[in-house]
């Protein structure tokens, strides 16, 4: 017995299906799911994280398709169930939910959390509606710099909270306010900055966006930004010629306990039935994972990204493999278990 292959390191949880933002840039363009009830329960929740958990599973992800954070309860269960299992957390928000202005929740993510991250890419409240669309009126870049601001006094009031910080997105419109966003969350106290472009290369990377980026590494190179750390996100895509095993790294699960490959592939207005390689109301999660061991290489899309692409190379690069002390035999069977090479598929994985 080779070492112990187990179940994907990450676990990105979705638990909302609303967003009260339009982002310009976002991957699931102004797309809704288009199923409705049969949400996962929290007893659903807690049971994945269990089975995460005991799989071998090391990271959960709690992030969207859309907001996770407009259903409070859910996420609330997301964070507190991981955390007690052992696993690190890291949250993804947009800021602007009601339940991050009072009550719970902050307390919750402050506390319990790893990292949290709010998506807040402009340093104006003009600019912040023009990038990010709001459908909500409460949903301004006042009410997100707030967050920042309870969440960051929170971590810092429980002595050993989350890593709190800031993403922000750099497009046209956006980039004059790079340098004045991370002035404003140094001065602020934030964590980091992270710093990222559109992945899917559908708005402008022009000259605005590239003189800011570069602008804003020598700025921080000089030190003008310490303590604030700034992390500029930039994976690079595969070659088509590679095969996709990122399912062994990281999977996904929407709000409807549906699995998915990667988040990529799950966003509204995605989702090819190929990419849907389990369904947690029906089964448990042991059985998904120890079907996706079977599951060959994907054929690369033709539209990943960097950041899904990240992550097919840590898997590549076996940070998917749980395994006892390694020796040259083992490694190698490790591997076979979990890459074919040259075995090439339809792009369909073996399931159901
Ligand atoms: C899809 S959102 C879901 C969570 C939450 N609604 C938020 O905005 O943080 C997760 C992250 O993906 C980023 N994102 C969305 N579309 C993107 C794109 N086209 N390229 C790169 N990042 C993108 C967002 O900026 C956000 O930080
Ligand atoms: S807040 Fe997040 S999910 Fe909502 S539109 Fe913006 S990036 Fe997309
Ligand atoms: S190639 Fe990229 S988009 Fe396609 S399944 Fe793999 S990670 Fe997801």
């Amino acid at each position: 017995m080779p070492g112990r292959q187990v179940g994907p390191r990450i676990l990105e949880i979705w638990t909302g299906v609303a967003c009260p933002l339009n982002c310009r840039f976002c991957y699931r363009h102004g797309k809704d799911f288009e199923r409705a009830g049969d949400l996962l329960e929290p007893s659903g929740l807690t049971d994945l994280l269990r089975e995460f958990a005991s799989g071998g599973g090391e990271e959960v992800y709690l992030s969207g398709g859309l907001e996770p954070l407009t259903r409070p309860h859910a996420a609330a269960r997301v964070v507190g169930e991981a955390k007690r299992v052992g696993l690190r957390v890291q949250v993804y928000t947009n800021g602007v939910p009601p339940a991050l202005a009072a009550g719970y929740l902050p307390g919750v993510l402050a506390r319990e959390a790893d990292q949290v991250r709010v998506s807040l890419p402009a340093a104006t409240e003009l600019t912040y509606r023009e990038v990010t669309r709001p459908v909500a009126a409460t949903a301004t870049f006042a009410r997100a710099c707030g967050t920042v601001d309870r969440l960051l006094k929170l971590s810092k009031d429980s002595g050993n909270g989350a890593r709190v910080g800031v993403s922000f997105l750099v497009v046209e419109r956006n980039a004059r306010e790079l340098d004045a966003a991370a002035r404003l969350w140094r001065d602020r106290g934030a964590a980091f900055l992270n710093v990222r472009v559109d992945a899917e290369g559908v708005l402008s990377c022009g000259a605005e966006v590239r003189d800011a980026i570069a602008s804003l590494r020598h700025e921080a190179n000089a030190g003008r930004y310490r303590p604030l750390e700034i992390d500029f996100f930039s994976g690079g895509v595969l070659s088509h010629a590679e095969r996709c095993i990122a399912f062994h790294n990281k999977v996904t699960v929407d709000p409807f306990g549906l699995v998915f490959v990667c988040c990529r592939q799950a966003q509204p207005g995605a989702r090819p039935d190929w990419a849907q390689v389990g369904d947690l109301r029906v089964e448990r999660f042991g059985q998904v994972i120890q079907r996706l061991q079977t599951v060959p290489p994907l054929r690369h899309c033709a539209r990943c990204t960097p950041y899904e692409s990240w992550f097919n190379r840590q898997a590549q690069q076996g940070t998917a493999t749980h395994q006892e002390p390694a020796t040259e035999e083992k490694e190698v069977a490790l591997r076979s278990a979990v890459w074919v090479p040259g075995q090439v598929n339809s792009n369909k994985p073996r399931v159901r």
